[in-house]
C-alpha cells in the first residue's frame, strides 16, 4: 500500500481514503458480479453525487420500487466502500461511485448496467472539495486553499486528478451504457435533466411524477430532507454541510486570477483534444 499522505493511499494508480476501503476489497471488484438492472452514478467527488442520488432514488420510488431505507446512502451505497452485502441487495441495485474507469468492475461492460457520469467544472469543483476536506474527518485537512489547490491540480489528493477522471471515462465511453451530464446543466434546467435521466433509465414517468422528482431534488428541499442531506453522519465524522452553496461560479470568490488561469492551462493540456466544454458562471 503506497501512502500518499496521512489519509490517502494509492492503489491501482488511484488514490483512496485510508480506513474507508482496502486494496483487497478494491481487487475483489474485478470479479464483482454485475446485473443488467444495476444503475451507477459515477463522479469525481463534489460534482453533485448526492444530487444525482436523490434524483435516481426518487425516480425509482415513483416507478413503484419500494424504498425502506433510512437514508440515500443506504439505498444507493458507494461501490468502493463495502457497507452492506451487495450481492443480497434487491434489484434494481443502485450504486454511487468515485472509481476511475480502469477500476470499474469489468462486468459493467458486458451487461446492460447503466452509468450516469456527472461532471462539474473544475473551478467550482475544487472550491467545493476544499470545504468538504476541511469538514470531513476522514480526509486530510488542508492548511489553506492555496495548499489544497496544489494537491488538486497535481492529483495528489483523494480521488487523484479531476482531469484524469473525466478524460478516462470520456475516452472509454463507447464501452459502456453511459449518459454524461453536467452539474451546470442540472442547475440551469433541472426538469430537462430529470427527463434525460428517465429516458436513459428507460423509465416512463407522468409529467406530475417528473415534477415530484424535481421538487424533491431542489437545493432547499434536499437540505431539509433527512434522507438526502447526510445529516445522519456523526458530527465527529462530518462537521459541515453536504448541501453547502449549490451554485455555479462561486469559485470567483476563492480562486486567484493565476489559479484560474492554471486550471484553464491544465484543462487545455489534459482535455483540450476532447469535445468537452464547461459552464463557468
Ligand atoms: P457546493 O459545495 O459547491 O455547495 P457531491 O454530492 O458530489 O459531494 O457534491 C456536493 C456538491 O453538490 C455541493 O456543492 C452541494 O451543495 C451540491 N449539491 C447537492 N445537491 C444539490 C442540489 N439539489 N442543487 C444544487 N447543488 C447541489
Amino acid at each position: 500500500m503506497e501512502q500518499i499522505r496521512d489519509r490517502v493511499f494509492k492503489h491501482k494508480n488511484y488514490n483512496f481514503v485510508v480506513g474507508l476501503t482496502t486494496p483487497e476489497y478494491i481487487d475483489s471488484l474485478e470479479s464483482f458480479e454485475i446485473k443488467d438492472s444495476d444503475v451507477f452514478v459515477v463522479t469525481y467527488p463534489k460534482s453533485g453525487t448526492v444530487w444525482a442520488q436523490q434524483i435516481i432514488i426518487s425516480i425509482h420510488e415513483l416507478h413503484g420500487n419500494q424504498n425502506k431505507y433510512s437514508n440515500n446512502m443506504e439505498r444507493m451505497p458507494w461501490l468502493e466502500y463495502k457497507t452492506a452485502e451487495y450481492t443480497l441487495l434487491p434489484s434494481p441495485r443502485l450504486f454511487a461511485s468515485h472509481l476511475p474507469e480502469h477500476i470499474m468492475p469489468p462486468g459493467v461492460k458486458e451487461k446492460k448496467a447503466k452509468i450516469l457520469y456527472l461532471m462539474r467544472n473544475p473551478k467550482d469543483n475544487v472550491v467545493s472539495f476544499y470545504h468538504f476536506s476541511k469538514a470531513m474527518a476522514d480526509l486530510d485537512t488542508p492548511e489553506s486553499f492555496d495548499q489544497f489547490f496544489e494537491w488538486y491540480i497535481t492529483g495528489n489528493i483523494f480521488a487523484s486528478s479531476w482531469f484524469d477522471h473525466v478524460r478516462e471515462w470520456y475516452l472509454n465511453r463507447e464501452q459502456y451504457n453511459i449518459l454524461f451530464l453536467t452539474y451546470e446543466e442540472m442547475i440551469l434546467d433541472l426538469k430537462a435533466s430529470v427527463k434525460k435521466i428517465c429516458n436513459f433509465l428507460g423509465i416512463n414517468l407522468t409529467e406530475a411524477a417528473i415534477s415530484q422528482v424535481v421538487e424533491k431534488a431542489t437545493f432547499q428541499n434536499m437540505k431539509n430532507d433527512s434522507k438526502a442531506n447526510y445529516e445522519h453522519l456523526p458530527p465527529e465524522q462530518f462537521s459541515g454541510k453536504f448541501l453547502r452553496k449549490g451554485q455555479i461560479g462561486n469559485w470567483k470568490n476563492t480562486l486567484t486570477v493565476a489559479q484560474s488561469e492554471r486550471v484553464d492551462q491544465v484543462l487545455r493540456e489534459k482535455l483540450g483534444d476532447l469535445p468537452l466544454s464547461f459552464i463557468w458562471e
